[in-house]
């Protein structure tokens, strides 16, 4: 039973056997645990073949789920008893959720299954006491749907795969060059144009091969309410991402009048079909200004304030080269006083969280945000390394630590020759268990401002699910135990244990139907030989 991901803060585990589930077992939930208690009948319910119906709260023979407020809201305590059955003990209903996914994890791999594997087999529940709680409140993963369209189904799977790993943040980075992926109704053309592209690179690129099937696709606006719902239901909040000012040339071929058009003919543009940055960023006018508060009333909409306080603004790898050439640019300086081009960034994300703030959220951008003055109130996602969410914390501002040398999944994750398509730097299962997200050196005051972390995957090289999963897996595992977990200092971690407990958690994974790398290599199927990557030691992905 000892093989929990995360690992908890307290396990007694008396090894004896206490609990059956069986058809007669149901689910006792309080006011307010009702999501946990329709997750279990449809997770739970659906792998054993068991109703798991409604019983009376204080019934005995139940899964019995409670709301303590002296726990840590997020925290649980999770206890087997030979009368009682299983009473999950939850903060909030957020930790009742969480102490329902340990359970999950207590009753085996084929927990994991959507029909029972052995009908009939008992289902035994281990006499156990946990305690648990996270370490920090933001445990993420963001996904760019932009580079490669992942259909809403795949969105939901990750939803899950999320809850799994007691993971409570999906970052959406629904925008970029390469594909705008969600329906605005006052701009239509955003999605009938800057949804597709005629081809593809196909790799790094430098790579010379390109896939010539038209890629695309876009979440309509019911596609993104279900997501939010699906998320909410799993309590993980949505951090919806509309990159801008740079990554736009997705929305400037559908709007040419976005672009500085002034210095390009911004009407020949189409949705960019390779990668790297961008040098077709949005022009610093009123008419962008007005369209992108248009694009952000329907996000607000669609994601509530209370799942999703955060709006990201993107903010990341903008260069200045149009506006140092744009006449309107350069008189927008002038206007305003700046000293230049960062300043007039920093001018763009300001009005940004100026609005966003009026309308009662709050902004995160990519730590470039910081250039040129960050307002108050503005979070940082800290991804060139440590060095921009040291400053923005020890400012006083919210941090989510995501540094590109230690969690972008895109990154290969061997050395070895057969990894598909490798970029980035090598970083292994245990790189990965070994990350700290808190910095040495980071004052107390600044590290209460570091708010959690995040994993992020950027899919240039993975064209569909399955590659996602195989960069995402097993790397995702270790990533939630550092985030949520309190584990020792890095060089202290016990690897070797977290192993011991990946031989149950592939069989979990395989029960979901994960194509996760295996621990010795890529399967033949999930090798792409002979398509360029850019495995260069020490050197980020996109130079
Ligand atoms: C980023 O990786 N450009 C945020």
């Amino acid at each position: 039973m000892d093989n929990l991901i995360p690992a908890p803060v307290r396990l007694n585990d008396q090894g004896r056997c206490a609990f059956l589930l069986d058809r007669s077992t149901k689910i006792t939930a309080q006011a307010g645990t009702e999501s946990t208690e329709r997750w279990l009948r449809s997770t739970l319910g659906a792998a054993f073949g068991l109703p798991l119906a409604p019983g009376r709260e204080g019934a005995g023979h139940a899964i019995q789920l409670r709301l303590d407020p002296t726990l840590e809201p997020e925290g649980y305590r999770l206890s087997t008893t030979l009368d009682m059955g299983v009473v999950i003990n939850g903060g909030s209903p957020a930790g009742v959720f969480w102490g329902a996914q340990t359970l999950r994890q207590l009753l085996g791999p084929d927990a994991f299954r959507s029909a029972p594997v052995s009908p009939g087999g008992k289902t035994v529940i281990p006499y156990t006491d946990i305690e648990d709680s996270p370490r920090f409140p933001w445990r993420g993963l963001m996904l760019d749907v932009s580079r490669h369209f992942l259909p809403k189904d795949d969105v939901l799977r990750y939803l899950d795969l999320l809850a799994a790993h007691k993971l409570n943040v999906f970052h959406f980075h629904l925008t970029d060059d390469q594909g705008w992926r969600v329906e605005i109704k006052r701009y239509p053309r955003l999605t009938e144009v800057g949804a597709w592209r005629d081809r593809t690179k196909y790799g790094h690129r430098a790579s010379e091969l390109w896939d010539e099937t038209p890629h695309g696709g876009f979440y309509t606006q019911d596609d993104i309410r279900e997501i939010v719902a699906y998320a909410a239901e799993r309590h993980i909040r949505v951090v919806p991402e509309i990159d801008i000012p740079g990554h736009s040339q997705a929305a400037i071929s559908a709007y040419p009048e976005l672009g500085n058009t002034d210095v390009i003919d911004t009407t020949a543009l189409s949705v960019w079909d390779t990668w790297g940055v961008n040098p077709n960023v949005l022009a610093p006018t009123d008419t962008t200004l007005r369209f992108f508060e248009g694009v952000f009333e329907e996000i607000l909409d669609l994601f509530p304030a209370d799942t999703s306080p955060f709006i990201h603004v993107g903010g990341d790898e903008c260069p200045k080269d149009q506006w140092k050439e744009s006449a309107t640019a350069q008189a927008r300086i002038a206007e305003l006083g700046l000293a230049g081009e960062d300043e007039l960034q920093s001018w763009f994300i300001r009005h940004f969280d100026t609005w966003l703030t009026a309308r009662g959220r709050r902004l995160i951008g990519w730590d470039e945000i910081l250039e040129g003055g960050l307002a108050d109130g503005a979070a940082v996602s800290s991804w060139r390394g440590y060095a921009g969410g040291i400053a923005a914390a020890e400012a006083g501002h919210d941090v989510v630590m995501c540094p590109e040398q230690q969690v972008y999944l895109d990154h290969r994750q061997d050395g070895g020759p057969d990894e598909p398509m490798p970029i980035g730097y090598v970083r292994t299962l245990e790189d990965v268990y070994r990350f700290e997200p808190l910095p040495p050196g980071l004052s107390e005051a600044a590290a209460r401002h570091v708010l959690g972390t995040q994993a992020n995957v950027w899919t240039e090289v993975m064209q569909n699910r399955a590659r996602v999963d195989y960069q995402v897996f097993p790397r995702l595992a270790a990533f939630a135990e550092v985030a949520w977990s309190r584990l020792p200092a890095p060089a202290e971690r016990d690897f070797a244990d977290f192993e011991r407990r990946m031989a149950t958690h592939y069989a979990r994974l395989d029960a979901l139907g994960v194509d996760y790398r295996p621990p010795g290599g890529p399967l033949p199927w999930q090798r792409r030989p002979g398509v360029l990557g850019r495995p260069i030691e020490g050197a980020p992905p996109n130079v």
